[in-house]
């Protein structure tokens, strides 16, 4: 987690994601609690007994407020996703992917759904691998 928290502050060119200590141990526990309460699920990918990868998923449906605006949906969305820098281009995210993908299915889910913070052209690229097509965005600008 702290690498994956590392990694995601080096790409941000205005130097607001920031990484303080604690925060491998805060984000674990947080991604731990969330896929328990949301259905989701944790899954980590080990090479002889190291892990070399994690991924998290869970599961979102229409909520009352939204059901004048939004399909009745059941959606997937990918929460975490990291495989360690020697291990890329193995397919182990692709791997990673597939497996929340039954995950999902076996709850209903009809779409899956990953935030992908718009500098991280490496990510960007890889979801467009699996045919992933961009669709929200948000626009930011520093106030002087
Ligand atoms: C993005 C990430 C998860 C990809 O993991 P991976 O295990 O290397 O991905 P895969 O091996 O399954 O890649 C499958 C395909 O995706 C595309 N792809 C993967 N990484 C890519 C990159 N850096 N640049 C361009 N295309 C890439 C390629 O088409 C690749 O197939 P190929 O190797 O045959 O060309 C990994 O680079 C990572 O952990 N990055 C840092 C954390 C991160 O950004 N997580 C996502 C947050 S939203």
């Amino acid at each position: 987690m702290d690498d994956f928290g590392a990694e995601l502050a080096a790409m941000d060119p205005r130097g607001r994601l920031i990484r303080a200590r604690g925060m491998g141990g805060h984000a674990l526990k947080r991604m731990l609690r969330r896929a328990a309460d949301n259905e989701g699920v944790v899954l980590v990918a080990e090479d002889e007994g190291d892990v070399i990868g994690f991924a998290s998923g869970e599961v979102y449906r229409r909520i009352r407020d939204e059901r004048f605006e939004v399909i009745d949906y059941v959606n997937g969305e990918v929460t975490e996703l990291y495989v360690a820098p020697a291990a890329r281009r193995r397919r182990i995210a692709t791997t990673l992917l597939g497996a929340l993908d039954d995950h999902f299915r076996e709850r209903g889910c009809g779409a899956v759904r990953i935030e992908v913070f718009v500098p991280n052209a490496s990510a960007r690229s890889f979801y467009a691998s699996l045919g992933y097509e961009e669709r929200d965005l948000a626009v930011f600008r520093i106030l002087s």
